[in-house]
């Protein structure tokens, strides 16, 4: 099933669907109107109980986000300056904190909202010749799509001031050495990377995807001492599931578990 709008095109196949921001003549800046279909784009999909994985990827080659759109930025005030960044925290949040699985396929510039977007993904694969970067203090502002939120949490308070405080970009490979992205491929094959990672993790069951992201989201907000409480909860939670008794009982019948996903 193909969904076309002008700034996001969703594509689903199976239980992968494939959402790809489509304003490359303005390196896919996120203006008000990409942003509105990329919300409902991803609201469609987290609805839909077939999907398992979303892959976000941006239009053209040279950029996956170039960031918020800095014209529909320029003229605000400070009460829609918070206003917007609220409104995109609550979108990037969706993605994080959805019960399906997001893949950012970096294919260009990650700049900025465009890098925020980025780590609000579960999992982040690069071209070569991606660039990713938070340049914000190059125009004044700091990241409010949660940047400086998410990047220290990934990559250590450290290495996420440096990024922020120089606004300087870093290559594809220099992400992935601070453990910015999880794997760079060479361009061209990033799509089928993407896919194939998609269709890895698309053959598990859903349950256990979800709950995989719920103890790992969640935990990380919690002391220890609690975060295994919650780990044990979600733990005994999977044994009300079919495919828990399922996957065990295929295990020990010696075959490939059949999956409905409940
Ligand atoms: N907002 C609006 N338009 C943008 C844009 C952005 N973030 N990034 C690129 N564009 C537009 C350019 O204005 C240009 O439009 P015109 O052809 O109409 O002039 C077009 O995209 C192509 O861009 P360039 O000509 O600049 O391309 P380049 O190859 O010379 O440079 C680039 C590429 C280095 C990515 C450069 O475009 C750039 O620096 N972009 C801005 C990156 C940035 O600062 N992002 C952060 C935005 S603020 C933010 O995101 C805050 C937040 O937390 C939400």
């Amino acid at each position: 099933m193909e969904t076309t709008n002008d700034r996001v095109i969703s594509e689903n196949v199976d239980a992968v669907a494939l959402i790809t921001i489509n304003r490359p003549q303005a390196l896919n800046a996120l203006d008000q109107l990409t942003l509105q279909q990329l919300d409902a784009a991803i609201s469609v999909i987290e609805d839909d109980p077939h999907i398992k994985v979303a892959i976000i990827t941006g239009s053209g080659s040279k950029a996956f986000v170039a960031g918020g759109d800095v014209s529909v930025m320029q003229p605000l005030d400070p009460l829609e300056a918070r206003r917007m960044a609220v409104d995109v925290q609550e979108l990037l949040n969706k993605i994080e904190y959805g019960n399906t699985v997001f893949i950012a396929a970096i294919n260009g510039y990650a700049l900025g909202g465009g890098c925020e977007l980025a780590l609000a993904c579960d999992i982040r694969i690069a071209a070569d010749s991606a660039q990713l970067g938070q340049p914000e203090v190059n125009l004044g502002i700091i990241p409010g799509w949660g940047g400086t939120q998410r990047l220290p949490r990934l990559v250590g308070s450290s290495r996420a001031k440096q990024l922020m405080l120089t606004g300087e970009r870093i290559s594809a490979a220099q992400a992935a050495q601070i453990g910015l992205v999880n794997e760079v491929v060479a361009a061209t094959e990033l799509l089928a990377r993407a896919q194939e990672l998609a269709q890895t993790i698309a053959s598990k069951p859903k349950m256990a995807l979800q709950l995989i992201k719920e103890a790992v989201n969640n935990g990380l907000e919690m002391d220890m001492n609690r975060a295994f409480g919650y780990e044990a909860d979600l733990f005994g939670l999977c044994f009300a599931t079919a495919d828990q008794k399922e996957g065990m009982l295929a295990f020990l019948e010696k075959r490939q578990p059949k999956w409905r996903d409940q």
